[in-house]
């Protein structure tokens, strides 16, 4: 089944006909939220807002261990995840979907790893190419299929947060080659890997990265805002044709 990951602006899907909701309990702690049970075009799948259903968890605090635990333990085998960035490379203009295809972690003091504690040996699994191959082909395939322009891969330079970065950082990130900036890429990305989930991500381009373009002076919350709701209504098409693409190469038996 596929698991969907909602960032900001994507804490519920409009056309997702819910079924039931869960409070799931994990040896991780919470997730957060209930996970959403419900078809999307006719197929099952499970849906969490990452941020919680009212947008009240920052990146920093988002418990990724529970949300992808609770997930695969509800029957998910395959994760979407969506997440806001910001656009460093000058093709990714606000507006734009890119599916990342690397990964730059700046994180520090999250929850990495399952592997921790107990009689639990150390673990070292291969991440060179964070994103599953399949996953990202499906969504590839999917925004052709649906007329979405979804750019083939890019950097995804995951920070701390909440705050925004200074320009400085952000050359620095440049000239380190990451082409878009988020706060939640990781650990996401590689718990998904430890928990063996075909997982891809959807990036969704809301503002110019700190000093780039029209933030040259400042990132307005007033341009996030006025985008947001756009590029959203644009990754809900593309998850919707992403499932109808699912069920019509697995036809029922
Ligand atoms: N920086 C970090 N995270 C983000 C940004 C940004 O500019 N935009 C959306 N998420």
């Amino acid at each position: 089944m596929l698991g969907i990951i909602g960032g900001t602006g994507l804490t519920r899907l409009a056309n997702l006909q819910i079924t039931h909701r869960k409070v799931a309990r994990t040896p991780y702690g919470e997730p957060s939220g209930a996970l959403t049970f419900g078809r999307l075009c006719d197929q099952d799948v499970i849906f969490i807002a990452r941020h919680g259903y009212g947008h009240t968890i920052p990146p920093h605090a988002v418990n990724y261990r529970a949300n992808l635990w609770a997930m695969k333990d509800h029957g998910v085998d395959r994760v979407v995840s969506v997440a806001t960035v910001g656009g460093i490379h000058e093709a990714l203009l606000p507006g734009t979907l890119v599916a990342p295809d690397q990964i730059i972690d700046y994180t520090h003091g999250r929850e990495t790893t399952f592997f921790v504690g107990g009689d639990k040996p150390v673990t070292h699994l291969d991440f060179t190419f964070p994103y599953c191959m399949d996953r990202r082909a499906a969504l590839l395939r999917a925004a052709a299929n649906a007329g979405i322009g979804l750019r083939d891969g890019g950097v995804y330079g995951t920070v701390q947060g909440p705050r925004l970065e200074t320009a400085a950082e952000i050359n620095r990130m440049a000239r380190d080659g990451c082409d878009m900036v988020g706060m939640t890429g990781m650990p996401e990305a590689y718990l998904a890997r430890e928990l063996e989930l075909s997982y891809a991500a959807v990036g969704a381009v809301v503002n110019w990265a700190a000093g780039r373009g029209g933030s040259a002076e400042g990132i307005q919350m007033e341009d996030i805002q006025a985008v947001l709701g756009e590029v959203m209504l644009q990754v809900r098409h593309l998850l919707e044709q992403l499932v109808t693409d699912e069920a019509a190469s697995c036809p029922a038996p």
